[in-house]
């Protein structure tokens, strides 16, 4: 997408073909800053300290970091540690563990010496194909809000709400849960975005608000528990997120809230839609509830907040005792009975065993 009128990815390979270059989003929405990264120490920092986050975009992440290991080791024990290293940086999203088998198992097979080429290659077009099943998903879900859109009145904008970022900087471009509403706002249809901040780190008031400021798109800031109440009043006609992990079954693992807002959205009669690529299921896991892992962050996150003061230097605050322990989990569950439909690259389905199988048979029959 555009920043200032230049296209980005959220990351790319460099001149010298090795090296990446990344998005640092720690520094938005108050600088856009562009990092080097050359080692595999370097991508999983990244990773851990959240300068790259969202689902595929850290799958991504890992794949380059695969290849950087294979140009300086391509031997078998190399590539099992890089998986492991890797692997451990965050523990929720699945297309991490996905990117990591996708370059294991390719490059297994091969000759040392042809690995690290045959890496660095596999990890492009995964960032490639991210694109494409973003822009797909896009396609599916407009045709959703086109359908809402035929039920109001002219110039009357469809309501959607968001939680977290499941936007461009989640992915390598155009987002999940974003990339219906860009193709709408390309197709001329109003829309409108409530933007839950999404504590604790923030990111639907640092990254999507500036997402959604950037590409022009309608859009109000609310904190994270003002969802429900706008759900009452009638003012959300739909809320589409994203996840990091989806069960066959089709429960949905995404940002710590994203349950609440499912809840409410039910008591309320409001669509509550999930888009995904399909490297977000996982075909193994049988409850979502029970048995996805989800990741405890460092209690920090929560009594510190980061943001820019008035003499404009970005720094932490404190809004807690300093004595008073926090608990951080960064994930929720939300069941396959509260959500109304997946959106993913091969269309819209139920959250069910039955509705994914359909969309994806040849997955569904090996798991
Ligand atoms: O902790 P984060 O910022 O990595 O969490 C990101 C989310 O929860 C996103 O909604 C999810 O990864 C989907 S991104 C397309």
């Amino acid at each position: 997408m555009k920043v200032e009128g230049k296209h980005f990815r959220t990351i790319w390979v460099n001149e010298d073909g090795w090296s990446v270059d990344l998005i640092d989003q720690r520094w938005l929405p108050h600088e856009f800053r562009v990092e080097t990264v050359r080692t595999v120490a370097g991508i999983a920092t990244a990773i851990c300290d959240m300068w790259v986050r969202g689902a595929p975009l850290i799958g991504v992440a890992a794949a380059y970091g695969v290849a950087m290991r294979m140009r300086e080791d391509p031997c078998d024990a190399a590539l099992d540690a890089v998986w492991e290293e890797l692997h451990a940086t965050r523990p929720t999203a699945i297309n991490l563990r996905w990117a990591l088998d996708e370059m294991r198992n390719l490059l297994r097979p091969l000759p040392p010496g042809e690995r690290a080429a045959a890496a660095y290659r596999r990890a492009a077009e995964i960032a490639d194909e991210d694109v494409e099943l973003n822009r797909s998903i896009g396609r599916h879900g407009l045709n959703i809000i086109r359908r809402i859109a035929r039920g109001k009145k002219p110039g009357e904008p469809v309501n959607i709400l968001t939680h977290c970022n499941a936007g461009w900087l989640a992915t390598v471009d155009y987002g999940t849960a974003t990339a219906p509403i860009y193709l709408a706002v390309e197709e001329g249809i109003p829309v409108h975005v409530y933007v839950d901040e999404t504590r604790p780190r923030n990111q639907g008031a640092h990254l999507t608000a500036w997402e959604m400021a950037g590409h022009g798109v309608p859009h109000t800031l609310i904190v994270d528990n003002a969802g429900g109440h706008l759900m009452q009043r009638g003012k959300v006609d739909m809320v589409i997120v994203g996840t990091d992990r989806t069960t066959a079954q089709g429960d949905v693992c995404n940002k710590i809230g994203t349950y609440l807002k499912a809840l409410a959205a039910h008591d309320n009669g409001v669509p509550f839609y999930v888009a995904l690529p399909s490297p977000t299921i996982d075909w193994t896991v049988r409850d979502g509830v029970k048995e996805i892992p989800i990741e405890e962050r460092s209690e920090d996150e929560v009594s510190l907040v980061w943001g820019r003061d008035t003499e404009g230097r970005i720094r932490q605050v404190r809004i807690a005792p300093q004595t008073t322990p926090a608990g951080n989990p960064a994930f929720d569950v939300t069941p396959a009975r509260l959500v109304t439909g997946l959106i993913t690259e091969r269309g819209v389905t139920e959250a069910s065993a039955e509705g994914l199988a359909k969309l994806f048979p040849e997955r569904a029959r090996t798991a």
